[in-house]
């Protein structure tokens, strides 16, 4: 079935005791175990829980993956995918990852005995070059952030799997709407669903999709063992906005493409960071294994003075961390996303404070680029 159709009724169609149009909130920590009703599926709500089996049935479909698994958050379910590794263990990972990515691989698992190796995974020469004998993974974002940078994924799905590699990508800006890096070869994909899966900026969450039998056991294990689980109505948030992912998207990107063509000709932007722009490095890449440039775009501004004005006089976008929601989101990298990475780490991955990153929401385009126009005007 089409990817839209799948999108409303995969993993949460009718209530099968009632025929209730929406899954409900099996607001249980526990389960009688004597219960046909559960047919023995369930007994403890962190090992599993009727609303979070709908939540992961649908991304399992969606990512067309084995199976899926629902976190508390992204960074939970980046980190519970991290435990498939052991001490002593090294990946390589890219240089654009998310700043929260990069913190808990370079603090957290650094002093659990995992080394990390940072590389422009755009490049599949420098990957290799990184690969030494006690690498065991790979771990790409892409599009990326900030810099929307692309990574191909049949090409780094094939390298892992002729190092023996795990292979990891966290399709947060793609969503599985536009790309499913399990397609390619990809073992495992992890979300922040906080963002467009979610989609109304009112839930936290995370999401990792496996591809096989194997690995899906052990991240069964480690979502029981460590406990990072989501909660029930969050789970129930999370199938609510997930319905609408793919109108949302469809408008959002149109809107970015829009906003962007603008912006590359405003005399105040130095520079525009879009998949959907005939410039932008690894356009052609994007367009093999994705269906659209995404929502997401960032540009330079001449000066950091510029960036403060517009981050002080936009009305319309948030100003804020995150992304993906209804509302445009205007994001300054070097001080909200990105600030938990050391100034040197930032400027070496050319992010500077001149750097804005907007996701654009479902208002009027035009309403948003007279708000950004406004703002930069003297
Ligand atoms: C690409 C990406 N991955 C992971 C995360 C972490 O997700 P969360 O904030 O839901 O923990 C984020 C959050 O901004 C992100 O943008």
């Amino acid at each position: 079935m089409d990817i839209r159709s799948r999108i409303v009724h995969a993993g949460q169609d009718r209530d099968p005791y009632t025929g209730a149009s929406s899954v409900p909130i099996y607001l249980a920590s526990t389960f009688d175990q004597r219960r046909i009703l559960s047919q023995g599926r369930h007994d403890y709500t962190r090992s599993g829980n009727p609303t979070r089996d709908a939540l992961e049935a649908a991304m399992a479909d969606l990512e067309n993956g084995a199976a899926a698994l629902a976190f508390a958050s992204g960074m939970a379910a980046v980190s519970s995918t991290l435990l498939l590794l052991s001490p002593g263990d090294h990946v390589v990972a890219g240089r654009d990852l998310y700043g929260g990515s990069f913190r808990v691989l370079t603090t957290l698992f650094s002093r659990w005995g995992l080394a990390t190796t940072f590389v422009d995974t755009s490049s599949p020469d420098a990957v290799q070059a990184a690969i030494r004998p006690a690498t065991r993974a790979i771990f790409v974002e892409t599009p990326s952030n900030p810099h929307l940078g692309i990574t191909d994924l049949p090409l780094m799905a094939s390298i892992a799997r002729s190092r023996g590699l795990l292979s990891i990508a966290d399709n947060t800006f793609a969503t599985p709407y536009l790309q499913r890096p399990l397609d390619f070869g990809f073992d495992v994909v992890v979300h922040s669903a906080t963002k467009f899966l979610g989609g109304h900026s009112d839930v936290l969450a995370g999401i990792a999709v496996v591809r096989d039998e194997e690995i899906t056991a052990r991240m069964r294990f480690i979502q029981n063992a460590f406990g990072a689980v989501l909660g029930v109505q969050d789970c129930w948030l999370l199938l609510r906005g997930l319905k609408t992912l793919a109108v949302r998207m469809d408008a959002c990107q149109a809107g970015a493409a829009e906003i962007a063509r603008r912006l590359a000709a405003h005399p105040r932007v130095r520079r525009v960071y879009h998949p959907g722009l005939p410039d932008h490095p690894g356009r052609d890449v994007h367009e093999r294994q994705a269906s659209g440039p995404g929502a997401v775009l960032s540009f330079d501004l001449e000066t950091p003075a510029l960036a403060e004005r517009l981050l002080d006089r936009a009305r319309l976008p948030l100003v804020s961390v995150s992304l993906g929601g209804v509302e445009s989101i205007l994001c300054h990298p070097a001080t909200m996303s990105h600030a938990s990475m050391p100034r040197e780490a930032r400027a070496a991955r050319g992010i500077g404070d001149e750097l804005v990153r907007l996701s654009v929401g479902l208002e009027a385009p035009g309403d948003i680029l007279a708000d950004i126009e406004d703002a930069l005007a003297d």
